[in-house]
C-alpha cells in the first residue's frame, strides 16, 4: 500500500467530479486500493455539510455505476467523505479549509488538492492555498493536481506556469492528461518496447501514414460554459491526441522513469514541423455540428445547445496533419482527428504500412493490393488488430484481407477508466503519466499557429449533421487520393 492522504476536490459538484473522479474513487475502494485512513473532502459553493455531500455522492454513484453498484463498498467510500463549503475566490473559505485540515485528527496530513474546476481558477486557487499555508510540506506532503487544458494558448500557459510556480514546486504539480492513464494508451509503450518484431518497420521506410482519431457520439452536454470558445483543438488535440502521438513516435527511453520518458516525448513535440500561417488551411480543418439524427432521435445543432453563443464559431470537430522532422519519421504524415456528435464513440490509432516495392500479382486476378494496417483501438474495447493480405481459398490467385485480432478484442469494455491509475500515481508521487511543463509548452507551439488564424476567421465555419462522420471537406488534408479516414476498426 501507499501513504494515506486527504484528497480535496475543488469543483466537487461539477461535471468532472461526477463523471470521472467519484466513479474512479469508488473503483479504488472496490479494489481495496485506498488506505484505511484516506479521506476525501469536497469543496464547493453549495451550503452543505458532510452528510449532504455523502448523500449526493451515493446518488451519483448509483446513477453512474448502475445495477452493478456494491452498496457496502459505496457506504465505505461514503464514510471517507466530508464537505467544506466556500467560494474559490474567497480567502476566508480557504482559511476554513486549512482549519479543518489541521484540526480534524481523522484527516491525514498528506494533502492532494485536485482542481476539477475551470482552468481560469487554477492560479487563484493555488494562491489561496498558499495564503493559508497549505502548500507547505512540513507535516506531510502537499500536491496540486490540475486538469487540461493548461492555459488557453502558449502565452497564457506560460503565465499560468509562472503563477503556479510562485506557490508550488514542479515536483508538487501533477498536470493530468487522463489519456495517459488509459490502459491501451500505456500499452503502446509495452507493445513497442517489449517486442522486437515491429521495431524494424516502425519508421518512414515502411509506414505510409498514421491516424489518431477520437470520435464521440455525445455532444457537449451541459459543458457549454467550458467548451464554447475553447473548442476541439484545445480540448482534445492539444492534449490527448498529441500525447498519444508522442508515444507512437518517440524513441525508446533509456529507462521508464518519469524524466527519461518525458524527455523523449518532448523531443517528438520539438521535432514537429511548425505550421506556417499560409499552410494552416492545408494542414488543419475545423467544423461544427448542426442538427441531425442518431437512430430515431433528433439531435439539436451546436448553436442550439444551452449556453452556446448564437453566432459561435467554436469547432466541435478538428483535424490536423503533422509532420515529424526527424530521421525516423520525416515525410510520414500523422493525421489527428476528433469530433463531438459523430456517428460512433471510438478512439483508434491506425497505422498504415506502405505497399510492397513490387506488385508481383499485377497480372493475376488481383486488381489492387490492399495495404497492411495495424489498428490499436483505445476504446470502447481494447483491441489490437493486424490486417494482412492472404490468398483466398480456391483455384484462383485472389487476395483477401485477413484480420488478426488480439484476444482482448472480444472482452467487454472494462469499467476502470484512466483516473483510478492516475489518482494512485499522485498518492504514490509518480510523475511518469503526468505532463512536465515543457511538454505542455511544446504542445501549444504545435497548435498555436492554427488557433491564431482560426481566431481571426469568425464569419464562417463548416458544418456537419450530428450523427455522421463529419464533413467530407476534412479529406482535403490527405496527401494522396488513396488515403482516407478509418472510421472504427471495421471502417
Ligand atoms: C476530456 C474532454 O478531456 O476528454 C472531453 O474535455 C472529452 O470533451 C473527454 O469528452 C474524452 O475522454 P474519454 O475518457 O471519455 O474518452
Amino acid at each position: 500500500m501507499h501513504d494515506a492522504a486527504t484528497l480535496v476536490i475543488f469543483g466537487a459538484t461539477g461535471n468532472l467530479s461526477r463523471i470521472k473522479l467519484l466513479p474512479a474513487l469508488y473503483h479504488l475502494e472496490l479494489a481495496g486500493r485506498l488506505e484505511t485512513e484516506t479521506r476525501i473532502l469536497g469543496f464547493g459553493r453549495r451550503d452543505w455539510g458532510d452528510a449532504d455531500w455523502r448523500a449526493e455522492v451515493l446518488g451519483i454513484l448509483a446513477e453512474r455505476i448502475g445495477a452493478g453498484l456494491d452498496a457496502q463498498v459505496a457506504a465505505r467510500l461514503g464514510e471517507r467523505l466530508g464537505f467544506v463549503s466556500g467560494d474559490l475566490d474567497d480567502p476566508a473559505a480557504f482559511a476554513r479549509l486549512a482549519e479543518r485540515l489541521r484540526g480534524d485528527q481523522a484527516l491525514p496530513p498528506n494533502l492532494i488538492f485536485y482542481l476539477a474546476v475551470a482552468p481560469r481558477y487554477y492560479g487563484e486557487v493555488a494562491q489561496h492555498l498558499a495564503g493559508s499555508g497549505l502548500n507547505g510540506q512540513q507535516q506531510g506532503w502537499s500536491r496540486l493536481v490540475v486538469e487540461k487544458p493548461f492555459g488557453f494558448d502558449l502565452e497564457s500557459a506560460e503565465a499560468l506556469d509562472e503563477r503556479l510556480g510562485r506557490h508550488f514546486t514542479e515536483d508538487q504539480i501533477y498536470r493530468i492528461d487522463h489519456y495517459l492513464g488509459k490502459s491501451t494508451v500505456q500499452n503502446i509503450l509495452v507493445f513497442r518496447f517489449a517486442n522486437l518484431l515491429l521495431e524494424p518497420l516502425w519508421n518512414r521506410n515502411y509506414i505510409d501514414h498514421v491516424q489518431i482519431s477520437h470520435s464521440e457520439g455525445r455532444g457537449i452536454e451541459e459543458r457549454a460554459g467550458f467548451y464554447d470558445g475553447v473548442g476541439a483543438m484545445r480540448d482534445m488535440i492539444q492534449s490527448h491526441l498529441l500525447q498519444t502521438l508522442t508515444l507512437i513516435a518517440m524513441e525508446p527511453p533509456p529507462c521508464l522513469d518519469a524524466e527519461a520518458l518525458r524527455d523523449e516525448k518532448v523531443k517528438v513535440l520539438r521535432s514537429i514541423r511548425p505550421i506556417p500561417r499560409e499552410a494552416v488551411h492545408a494542414q488543419a480543418f475545423r467544423a461544427q455540428y448542426r442538427a441531425g439524427q442518431a437512430g430515431a432521435s433528433k439531435i439539436p445543432g451546436y448553436l442550439d445547445e444551452p449556453g452556446v453563443g448564437h453566432n459561435s464559431t467554436t469547432e466541435t470537430y478538428a483535424a490536423l496533419k503533422l509532420y515529424i522532422d526527424n530521421w525516423r519519421w520525416r515525410g510520414v504524415p500523422f493525421y489527428l482527428r476528433t469530433g463531438k456528435r459523430l456517428e460512433q464513440t471510438q478512439s483508434l490509432i491506425a497505422i498504415r504500412f506502405k505497399h510492397p516495392p513490387q506488385q508481383l500479382f499485377r497480372y493475376t486476378a488481383i486488381e489492387s493490393l490492399k495495404p497492411n494496417w495495424l489498428l490499436l483501438n483505445i476504446q470502447p474495447s481494447e483491441c489490437m488488430r493486424l490486417e494482412i493480405q492472404v490468398k483466398q481459398p480456391g483455384l484462383e490467385l485472389r487476395t483477401q484481407t485477413e484480420r488478426l485480432d488480439a484476444s482482448t478484442c472480444t472482452i467487454a469494455p472494462n469499467q476502470i477508466d484512466a483516473y483510478e491509475a492516475l489518482i494512485l500515481d499522485v498518492i504514490e508521487g509518480d510523475h511518469s503519466l503526468f505532463l512536465r511543463y515543457d511538454e505542455v509548452n511544446w504542445a501549444w507551439r504545435v497548435v498555436d499557429p492554427v488557433l491564431k488564424l482560426w481566431a481571426t476567421e469568425r464569419d464562417f465555419i463548416h458544418t456537419y449533421p450530428a450523427g455522421t462522420w463529419g464533413p467530407p471537406e476534412a479529406n482535403r488534408l490527405f496527401d494522396r487520393d488513396d488515403q482516407d479516414w478509418r472510421n472504427g476498426l471495421d471502417g
